[in-house]
This record gives structure tokens, sequence and C-alpha cells, in this order.
């Protein structure tokens, strides 16, 4: 398709190549080096005039990158492109959604704003929304939000005998029981108490016979895994014997796959929104359909 292309930025490339090539739509890779100090030089390879022109990058590990997106969107608008549309994968800072003490940012509302400003619209897949409720409060362009729940529901079908799923708080809801609908298993939603950064507390009033089923604790983001670990304690105390693990977005930080298998994860599995050694989830098709 000639009058679209999609622009890679590294280090999603890779996977925004292989939307382009499943979507049939034109690819270039941006090309980004580094001055001495740090200063970014970034140059589109090819002309954007009166394309519509989609920026592809996954927004883990974000401080750089999202300098790099702002001068790359504005850029393109001066370039003459038709319409810019920011595909983010990963969207970062969903979680900083409430002031929670005096003088604090609220980085998600900040981040929308400056992206708003950059881009004319924004796709964006399984986003942490839980005080704010839709993307649309706080972005003043146009968002879709894609969902990975079908490729889930479908990953356990094919490999689950008796599943069982387990969100860990609250707002996991909307990943677990959604995909237990389409998967036809039930689910139970606990409560988790977050004590800070790296320190939760899990509640749980299950009452069920844990040990008949496959346990699978589904949630949209594993960052240091201690959710996740505090969750697969919560259970075992509770009787289960065969516990995995499904997220949208493995950041995976912080020693968390060492954590996770020590506390007896079976199977670690996420999306590759975050491309990762255990993404066996592709969203590649998610995103092409959406596009092409
Ligand atoms: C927040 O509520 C998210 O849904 C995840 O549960 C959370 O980000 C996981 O963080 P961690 O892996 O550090 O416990």
């Amino acid at each position: 398709m000639k009058n679209k292309i999609i622009i890679g930025i590294p280090p999603s490339n890779i996977l925004a190549k292989e939307v382009a090539r499943v979507s049939k739509i034109d690819y270039a890779t941006l090309k980004v080096t580094k001055f001495p100090d740090n200063e970014l030089h970034i140059r589109y390879p090819v002309s954007l005039t009166g394309k519509k022109v989609f920026l592809f990058l996954s927004l883990f590990n974000p401080n750089e990158k999202i300098v790099e997106l702002l001068f790359t969107a504005m850029a393109a608008k001066e370039m003459k492109a038709k319409k810019v549309v920011l595909i983010a994968p990963y969207f970062p800072y969903l979680r900083e959604d409430k002031l929670f003490h005096k003088g604090e940012i609220v980085s998600a509302r900040i981040l929308a704003k400056l992206i708003s400003k950059a881009v004319d619209e924004l796709i964006t897949i399984d986003p942490h929304l839980h005080r704010i409720k839709s993307l649309s409060e706080i972005f003043d362009i146009k968002t879709q939000k894609l969902s990975c729940n079908k490729l889930i529901s479908n990953y356990i079908k094919n490999n689950y005998k008796k599943p069982l799923i387990i969100g860990p708080d609250k707002e996991s809801y909307q990943w677990a029981r959604n995909v237990a609908k389409l998967v036809g298993c039930e689910a139970y939603v606990f409560t988790k108490k977050r004590l800070g950064s790296e320190k939760v507390k899990i509640h749980s009033d299950i009452k069920k016979d844990l040990k008949k089923y496959d346990i699978i604790i589904v949630d949209d983001i594993i960052s240091t895994g201690h959710t996740i670990v505090k969750t697969v304690n919560n259970l075992k105390r509770n009787g289960a014997k065969n516990i995995s693990c499904i997220c949208v977005h493995g950041l995976l930080l912080k020693n968390s796959m060492k954590r996770l298998k020590k506390a007896g994860i079976k199977d670690l599995v996420t999306t590759n929104t975050i491309p990762n050694l255990r993404s066996k989830i592709q969203i590649n098709q998610l995103i092409a359909e959406k596009i092409k």
C-alpha cells in the first residue's frame, strides 16, 4: 500500500517489520544514532509526504524512547505526513494514574497530553486502565485499544485440560474474567494491597478443591513478579498444585524470572508486546488486521 507506511523504531523494528509483512504495508526502519553526549541523531530513510505514517514503538523502559518518539512524530508532521499514528503495543506510565501523595505528578495524564500533541492517533494493546477508565479520559486524540484476551484464551484452550483462572487483584478482572468467559471456565479475582513498589499482600477467600485444576493466573503486566509470587503462595496454601501464569506485557524486571521459577510457576507465558524469552503469544496479526 503506497499511501501508508510503517516506520519501525528500534528496538521495535523487528516486530514492526513483521506487522508490515502481514498487513502488506510499506515499511522502513528509522535510523537512530547517538552523538558522543548521548543526544539523538534521527533520520527518516524515506519520504513521508502525503502518507499515513504508522510509527511503531513499544514503550517499555520508556524514558529515552519517549523523547525519541516525540521528536520523530513532530518531525513527521513537518515532513508533511498526512496522518501520524502511533502503534505502541505497550503504553507506559498508566499505573501512575492517581495522586497518591501531595505534590506527586500523575504521570499518566502528563504523558497522554504530550503524546496527544505529537501524534494524531494512538493504537495500543491492553493498556493498564484502572482508576482512569478509558483512554479518552486522558488523551485528546483518537485512541484505539486492542485486546489479547482472545489470543490468551486460545492459548489456554490449546494447552490446558482443566483450566481455572485467577486474577491477582481487582483491576485484573478485565483480563481474568473475560479470558475465562472465552475459554468457558471459572475465574476468581483476588484482592491486593500494595505496600511499596516491591511489596504486596494478596488476599483471597477461595473455597475450591484447587488441586483438581490447571490454575492459570492472568494479568496485564508482570514487572518485578512480586504480585504473581504472592498469588502463587496464596494458591498453594489453598491446595493448588499446578500453577501457570499468562500475562500480556512481560516487563520481567529485577530477577523476576528466577523469583517466579522459585515460587513454583509451571509455565510462564507472555505476549510479544515486549519481546522476551517467554513471549509465545504473537500479537502481529492482531495489529496487522487493525491497520490494513
Ligand atoms: C498492577 O496492578 C498490574 O496489573 C500488575 O499486577 C503489576 O504491575 C505487577 O507488578 P509486579 O510484577 O511488580 O508485582
